[in-house]
C-alpha cells in the first residue's frame, strides 16, 4: 500500500487514531492534512490511551516521519502543549515537520468562534470553538497568517496589525467582548519561531519524494464525510475537506498517487454537535450505546448522540472518497441488542420544501435530509462478548452476517473489524470480503 488515504466515514469519532496506529506500523511517513485541534484520536497501547488533536498518530512510532499538511490548521499553543506532552511520555518528537504552508490559528479566531456560536443562538452549529471556522474563513479571504510568516518579524507584524484592524472592529462593535493589541499577538507569535523553525517543511516535496523512493505514506484524515464542507450536511459541518479527495490539496500530492482509501466507520453512528441525525436514538437502545461504546468526545467530553447504523449516508462516503477497503469499528458495542437495525432508506415527508418521497441514496435537498425518516431493516443480534475475537470465523455467525450486510449493501471490500479499544483488538481478514470475494 504505497499510498493510503484513512477517512473518516460517518460524522466523526469513528475510530481513525485506532486504524492509523494499526496503518502506520508498516508506514514510512504518516500525514495530516486538513482540520485542526477540534480533532480527537484516541490510540490505545498496552493499556496506555493517548489522545492526539493536532499531531499525525504516527508520532507514537519514533523513527516514523510524521508531517502537518498545508491543509491543516495550527494552533501553536496546542501544537507545543501536544509536544511536551509527548515527551513527557518519552516519546520523542524530532521526526514531526509541518508545512510552511498551513494556516496558523490566531487569537481572534478562538474569540470568533464562540462569538459567531452566541450569536447563532439555537440555530448554532455546535462547534468545538477551537477557532476552526474563522481560521479557514479568512485563509479563503486571502487574509490568513501562515506557519512560515512565522519567519519574518516584519511580515508578521504588518500581517497581524492588517487582520486586527478589521477583527477587533468586529470583537469591539458587533460583539462588545474587547479588542486584541497587535503588538502584543505579533510578540505571542514571535515567540514560537525558535521552536517551530526546525519543524517547518516544505510538506509537498517530502511527501512526493517519499513516493518515488517506494516509501510508504499514510494520509490520516480528521472528522468525517457527513462533516465535510462540501458533501457533510451543510451548514451543520466543520471547515474542511476530510472526504479522501482532501488529501491531495491538504498535502500537495496528486490524485493519481493515491492506492487505496481505507474508510473508517463505527458498527453504529454517532454525532457530537448540532446537525440532522435520522437514525438517533432516544430510547434505551441508544443509552446502551452510549454506555458501551463510551461516547463522550475526546475533545469537549461531550456526550456524543448515537444511533443505528446508516447505511444510505456510509453507501454515500464510499462513493464521495472511492473508498477501497472498509475498516469496520466498534463491532464489540453492540452484543447484547436482540435484534440490531440497520438503515436502508430514508423517507421524507416533503415540508417545508423538499421533495418528498423515499429515498434509496443520499438526498440532493437539506431539507429532506432534515425531515429524513430512516426506514430500517432488523437483522438478529448476538450475546456474546466478542473483544477476544482475532479472526473472522471467531465471530458469532450473527456478527458475521451483519458485517456481510454492510459489505453488500455498500458494495465495497472491508478489511478491518475492530472489537475492541487496542491495538491488537482487530481482526485483519487476510482477503478483505465484499464484491463477489470471499473471505
Ligand atoms: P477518531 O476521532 O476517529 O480517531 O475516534 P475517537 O478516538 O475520537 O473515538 C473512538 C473511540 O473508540 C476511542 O475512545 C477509541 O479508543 C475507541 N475505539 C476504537 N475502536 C474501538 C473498538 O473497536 N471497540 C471499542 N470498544 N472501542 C473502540
Ligand atoms: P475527529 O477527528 C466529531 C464537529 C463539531 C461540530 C462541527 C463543527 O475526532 O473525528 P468545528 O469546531 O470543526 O468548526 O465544529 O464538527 N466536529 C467533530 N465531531 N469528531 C471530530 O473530529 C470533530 N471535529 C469537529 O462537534 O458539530
Ligand atoms: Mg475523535
Amino acid at each position: 500500500m504505497p499510498a493510503t488515504v484513512v477517512i473518516g466515514a460517518q460524522w466523526g469519532d469513528e475510530g481513525k487514531g485506532k486504524i492509523t496506529d494499526l496503518l502506520a506500523a508498516k508506514s514510512d511517513v504518516v500525514v495530516r492534512f486538513q482540520g485542526g485541534n477540534n480533532a480527537g484520536h484516541t490510540i490505545v497501547r498496552d493499556d496506555e490511551e493517548y489522545k492526539l488533536h493536532l499531531i499525525p498518530s504516527g508520532i507514537l512510532y519514533p523513527e516514523k516521519t510524521c508531517v502537518i499538511g498545508n491543509g491543516v490548521v495550527v494552533d501553536p499553543h496546542i501544537l507545543f502543549g501536544e509536544i511536551d506532552a509527548l515527551r513527557s511520555r518519552g516519546l520523542p518528537v524530532e521526526n514531526l515537520r509541518v508545512s510552511g504552508n498551513a494556516h496558523l490559528i490566531m487569537p481572534w479566531h478562538l474569540l470568533l468562534d464562540g462569538a459567531w456560536e452566541k450569536q447563532l443562538g439555537r440555530l448554532q452549529i455546535g462547534t468545538t470553538r477551537r477557532g476552526i471556522g474563522p481560521c479557514y474563513t479568512d485563509k479563503y479571504a486571502r487574509l490568513g497568517i501562515r506557519v512560515q510568516d512565522l519567519l519574518d518579524d516584519d511580515i508578521l507584524r504588518r500581517k497581524v496589525r492588517a487582520a486586527l484592524e478589521e477583527k477587533n472592529w468586529l470583537l469591539h462593535n458587533r460583539f462588545d467582548i474587547g479588542i486584541l493589541d497587535p503588538d502584543q499577538v505579533a510578540d505571542e507569535y514571535l515567540g514560537y519561531r525558535a521552536r517551530i523553525e526546525p519543524y517547518i517543511c516544505d510538506a509537498s516535496l517530502l511527501v512526493n519524494v517519499a513516493l518515488d523512493d517506494g516509501k510508504e505514506v499514510l494520509f490520516e484524515g480528521a472528522q468525517g464525510t457527513l462533516l465535510d464542507v462540501d458533501f457533510g450536511t451543510y451548514p451543520f459541518v466543520t471547515s474542511s475537506n476530510p472526504i479522501a479527495g482532501g488529501a491531495c490539496i491538504g498535502v500537495g500530492v496528486g490524485p493519481t498517487r493515491i492506492d487505496h482509501v481505507v474508510g473508517v466507520a463505527k458498527a453504529y453512528t454517532t454525532r457530537v454537535g448540532e446537525g440532522p441525525f435520522p437514525t438517533e436514538l432516544f430510547d434505551a437502545d441508544g443509552d446502551a450505546l452510549c454506555e458501551a461504546g463510551h461516547e463522550f468526545g475526546t475533545t469537549t467530553g461531550r456526550k456524543r448522540r448515537c444511533g443505528w447504523l446508516d447505511l444510505v449516508a456510509l453507501r454515500y462516503a464510499v462513493r464521495v472518497s472511492g473508498v477501497t477497503h472498509l475498516a469496520l469499528t466498534k463491532l464489540d458495542v453492540l452484543a447484547g441488542h436482540d435484534t440490531i437495525k440497520v438503515c436502508t432508506r430514508y423517507r421524507s415527508n416533503g415540508d417545508d420544501g423538499g421533495e418528498g418521497g423515499t429515498f434509496d441514496e443520499f438526498p440532493l435537498r437539506q431539507t429532506d435530509f432534515h425531515h429524513a425518516e430512516p426506514l430500517y431493516e432488523e437483522l438478529p443480534g448476538w450475546t456474546e462478548d466478542i473483544r477476544g475475537c482475532e479472526e473472522w470465523a471467531d465471530l458469532p455467525q450473527a456478527a458475521r452476517d451483519y458485517v456481510q450486510f454492510i459489505v453488500e449493501f455498500t458494495r465495497t471490500r472491508i478489511k478491518f473489524i475492530a472489537v475492541g479499544p487496542g491495538r491488537d483488538e482487530t481482526i485483519i481478514l487476510p482477503r478483505s470480503i465484499g464484491r463477489g470475494g470471499g473471505v
